[in-house]
């Protein structure tokens, strides 16, 4: 039984993910989910021993990837995707982000069984490079029962808050 009682007027959100197998990645797809992968790597991480990649595929053609940084100061650090789009926002202000990938590997050095979804505040992030651009950014989540495809962050910020609440006249 519901808790919420049936008021005449509701919202309804669909969240819609395409789950896709490795066959059915374009090259741009397969390209920014190895770069991900591989800024593991670079990951900053001595306290969670968790190591997140994120890369963004632009318009320009470039890939920038980025990784989560920690601090002995725990919430100082950054995650993986936030560095990684405003790493890309800094060093080309003028690009479109198209993609965005994030990958997390375990203490034990494996990719994580499920997606590492991003946190909220990367959600928030995400929404401002995506007014930024004037466009939806396709969300790559990889896992192990495939390749989820986020077709933009609305999918997984609905009813945000965003640069129209705050200029609204
Ligand atoms: N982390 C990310 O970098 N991205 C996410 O989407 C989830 C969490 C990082 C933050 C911290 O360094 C570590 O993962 C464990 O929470």
């Amino acid at each position: 039984m519901s808790i919420i009682p049936n008021y005449m007027k509701t919202l309804e959100i669909a969240a819609k993910i395409s789950i896709l197998d490795e066959t059915e990645l374009t090259k741009d797809q397969k390209n920014v989910i190895e770069a991900a992968k591989s800024a593991t790597m670079r990951s900053y991480s001595p306290y969670s021993h968790y190591k997140v990649g994120a890369a963004c595929l632009l318009d320009n053609g470039e890939i920038v990837t980025g990784s989560n940084q920690e601090n002995a100061a725990y919430p100082s650090g950054l995650c993986a995707e936030r560095t990684a789009v405003f790493y890309a926002q800094s060093r080309y202000p003028e690009a479109r982000i198209l993609k965005l990938c994030i990958v997390g590997k375990n203490a034990a050095g494996n990719f994580s069984r499920d997606v590492c979804a991003p946190c909220g505040a990367c959600r928030q992030v995400i929404l401002e490079a995506e007014y930024r651009n004037g466009a939806p950014i396709e969300i790559l989540l990889p896992s192990q029962h495939g390749i989820h495809v986020i077709s933009g962050i609305s999918t997984l910020l609905p009813f945000g808050f965003s640069y129209d609440n705050v200029t609204e006249t």
